[in-house]
């Protein structure tokens, strides 16, 4: 029986408790201040608490200080630090913490485990507790089955998420689909209707079969993303073009053209850490899932691949070069340096014997800590002055947006190598360019 004076107060779904303002904790107790809950976000980091107080984000994500600002204003959002206060009338619980990989590549549970000890011991009749962290297969019914059961104990529902950083707020608007997995199929119904935005397609399941979805879809998308890396060599190899072929894939509807962009494979929090924690899964139950390893391969093989591509641009060596990398970020839109390919770049170019002089438009006070040595420059133009090449890392539209000539005029040599395709090669090469990307066929100054 939950023991706080509040426990027994009756909820509503209107309520919503988050526990973690992370990334995806944030976002989620946002957006649904956003659509009318009114929502108790649970953060213990006093820092963090008194920015989110304040209607500051620790996180650049667009439109996320903005509507932050507006449902605190309109009291729909509160930043609490106590549980029984996060709790009190709250319908459903949602923990939304960390699951960072242990060293072996395996989730580490335990800050899952203890929000959700949390939640059951603060939460009031009728609630509902969700697991929004992704967890390894098997979890929820583990956690579900080892808690006290008794009158009151809420019942346990897995909620994988779905949203991509950059563009968080409108997925959470418009989501593409929702997953909700858990034996009481009221309690999965009151958590797909707080998540539904008018029509959106909804799987109901079991929880182990939920969290299977969330590890799926990434690593399949992951795969994905190695499978057209991979094809974009033989593009090369052949002199096919990787963007003409992965048009003409992805025009299957079977496949599809997303996630087959080439370019410096995956980066980031999500699928790094959850192929991995996959493949985990897989060599504990026995038989291995030997493509995941191949699309991890793949993936660090891309990074490497890329700075020889860089080196035989400059006829052969990095060493003594000055090279320009533009981008920073793991992928445009956010500020988030983790497994960022810009990390594994620079740090071979430079231990190659390179100049590097990096810029983004958000990352660099994220990146400077992780980069040491390296020069950090926030105009894009002061960073390519002097350049033998430069080097497209992240795809933000601000590069695109460049004014190409006046950069080769700042630049020493008019290189550009393109590792995410984004930038016009032809353009480029009509402004006198040497143009080279991953999978098409390099352009040359007309
Ligand atoms: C990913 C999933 O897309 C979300 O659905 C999921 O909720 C999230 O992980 C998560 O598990 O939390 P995210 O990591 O924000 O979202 O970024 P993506 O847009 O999926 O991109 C991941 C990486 O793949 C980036 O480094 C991107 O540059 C790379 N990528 C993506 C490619 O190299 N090629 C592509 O065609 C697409």
């Amino acid at each position: 029986m939950p023991s706080a004076p509040l426990a027994l107060s009756t909820c509503s779904d209107q309520t919503v408790c988050v526990i973690g303002a992370g990334y995806v904790g944030l976002t989620t107790a946002v957006g649904l201040a956003e659509d009318g809950r009114q929502v108790r976000l649970l953060e213990i980091d006093e820092a963090r608490l008194q920015l989110l107080r304040e209607g500051r984000a620790p996180i650049h994500e667009p439109g996320l200080d903005e509507v932050l600002t507006r449902v605190l204003r309109a009291g729909h959002l509160e930043v609490v630090q106590d549980i029984t206060e996060g709790m009190a009338g709250a319908g459903i619980a949602i923990t939304a913490v960390g699951t960072p990989p242990t060293v072996d590549g395996e989730a580490d549970l335990r800050q899952v485990e203890r929000a959700l000890a949390q939640a059951t011991e603060a939460a009031g009749e009728g609630a509902v507790v969700v697991i929004k962290s992704t967890v390894p297969p098997g979890t929820t019914a583990r956690l579900a089955a080892g808690r006290r059961r008794g009158h009151g104990t809420p019942p346990l529902v897995m909620c994988p998420e779905f949203l991509r950083e950059g563009t968080a707020l409108e997925d959470l608007r418009r989501p593409a689909r929702l997953v909700v997995g858990g034996d009481d199929r009221q309690a999965c119904a009151r958590v797909a209707e707080l998540f539904s935005r008018g029509g959106t397609p909804t799987h109901i399941t079991d929880s182990t079969s939920a969290e299977l979805v969330k590890y799926g879809s990434n690593s399949f998308l992951a795969l994905k993303i190695s499978f057209i890396n991979e094809l974009a060599q033989l593009c090369e190899a052949t002199g096919a073009d990787i963007e003409s072929v992965a048009d003409g894939i992805g025009a299957d509807p079977r496949i599809g053209r997303g996630f087959l962009n080439a370019g410096l494979g995956y980066g980031g929090s999500c699928f790094p850490k959850d192929v991995r924690a996959l493949e985990n899964v897989a060599a504990y139950h026995g038989p291995s899932f030997w493509m995941l390893q191949a699309a991890i391969d793949v993936n660090a093989q891309q990074r490497r691949r890329f700075v020889g591509k860089v080196a035989s641009a400059l006829g052969g060596a990095v060493e003594d070069s000055r090279i320009a990398v533009l981008g920073l970020a793991f992928k445009p839109g956010t500020d988030d340096m983790r497994q960022a390919a810009s990390i594994d770049i620079i740090r071979y170019l430079a231990d190659l014997g390179a100049v590097v002089t990096a810029t983004d438009p958000v990352a660099i006070e994220r990146a400077t800590p992780l980069l040491p040595g390296i020069a950090m420059l926030a105009d894009p133009y002061a960073c390519v002055t002097g350049a033998d090449a430069v080097v497209i890392v992240t795809e933000w539209a601000e590069f695109r947006g460049l004014d190409w000539d006046r950069v080769g005029r700042l630049a020493s040599r008019r290189l550009v190598v393109d590792g995410r395709n984004c930038l016009d090669g032809r353009e480029l090469a009509r402004l006198g360019y040497t143009y080279v990307s991953v999978g098409r066929r390099s352009q040359t100054p007309d």
